[in-house]
């Protein structure tokens, strides 16, 4: 069975009914920001993974765009809660929370627009595919730069600068491998298209900082955290493609890839061309985690 209801400005409306205006600001220009947040069945029932974190990137997003979003963050993680509710018994495993400007002017100034909210529940799957998880995902470096913080807002998840993501996603594709690694203005290393990206290098653990023009993952952040409980810290600092080619593992880091191991990056097989042992260990903790095997993490959940 499939997603039943999506939560529509306050109320639960049918899957094929919950559409838009075709006039609708954000659809030309992108004004929008969005979520996406793992639900897990867990021994306890259903979890939302680290929701309030989720909700609170949300309204953040929506600050630095100018977008008024009309609920408190308890009250819009109470309504992603009457989302996954309402879709109780279906095969769901991914929230997609959005908010954007609606219709009201056909011009690109935004300020009068009201702001229209929609949480959809729906299956995602294993994002980059179920083989991908296990040998290792290829990826190419983009020949699309991403964005600077001098052009976008980066750290926001906004709509409109999705076009950068999907545009090397369909490059990485086109070219045979299964997502793209983006590079900074500066030439260094930022992130995939959806995904952060970790190496190991020499028995430690890096990550690329805030400043090399990142989304603030929230798996990223759990991965960190993990990372530390098991006594491997992760450093931030600034990593080049060729440190990532010559690299002992890499992985990357989101709500809907979770933690997956980097076979091969523009050809070169990384590493022993398979998911390393600090990889899988963090793997592994993290899926734990998620869903609800360590008490330790149980705080990140929030069980509906
Ligand atoms: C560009 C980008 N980077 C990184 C991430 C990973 O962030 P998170 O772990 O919060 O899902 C995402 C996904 O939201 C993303 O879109």
């Amino acid at each position: 069975m499939a997603t039943q209801k999506v939560w529509m400005d306050g109320k639960l409306v049918d899957y094929d009914k919950a559409n838009i205006h075709i006039m609708t600001h954000c659809l030309h220009y992108g004004g929008g920001v969005f979520e996406g947040i793992r639900l897990y069945e867990t021994e306890k029932g259903r979890a939302i993974f680290r929701l309030r974190e989720h909700m609170q990137r949300f309204l953040d997003s929506a600050k630095i765009i100018s977008l008024k979003i009309p609920y408190s963050l308890d009250e819009i993680c109470e309504a992603t809660r009457e989302a996954v509710r309402a879709n109780k018994g279906v095969k769901v495993d991914y929230i997609r929370p959005i908010a954007y400007y609606g219709t009201g002017t056909y011009g690109l100034n935004p300020i009068k627009l009201p702001t229209s909210i929609a949480i959809a529940v729906v299956y995602m799957g294993v994002y980059l595919g179920e083989e991908q998880m296990q040998k290792g995902a290829k990826l190419i470096t983009s020949s699309w730069e991403k964005p600077s913080n001098r052009a976008l807002p980066v750290n926001a998840k906004v709509c409109g600068h999705y076009v950068n993501s999907v545009l090397a996603r369909l490059e990485a594709v086109n070219k045979g491998a299964d997502e793209a690694l983006m590079l900074n203005s500066e030439g260094n290393v930022a992130e995939g298209t959806g995904e952060n990206i970790f190496m190991v290098r020499k028995g430690k653990l890096y990550t690329t900082p805030i400043s090399a023009g990142i989304l603030e993952g929230i798996t990223r952040d759990s991965v960190m955290v993990i990372a530390d409980d098991l006594g491997m810290p992760v450093t931030e600092r600034d990593i080049t493609r060729g440190e990532l080619y010559i690299a002992d593992e890499v992985f990357m880091t989101g709500s809907a890839a979770e933690v997956q191991p980097i076979y091969s990056i523009d050809g070169l097989v990384i590493g022993q061309g398979k998911p390393g042992p600090m990889t899988l260990k963090l793997q592994k903790a993290f899926c734990e985690a998620a869903r609800g095997k360590d008490p330790k993490y149980w705080h990140w959940l929030d069980f509906v």
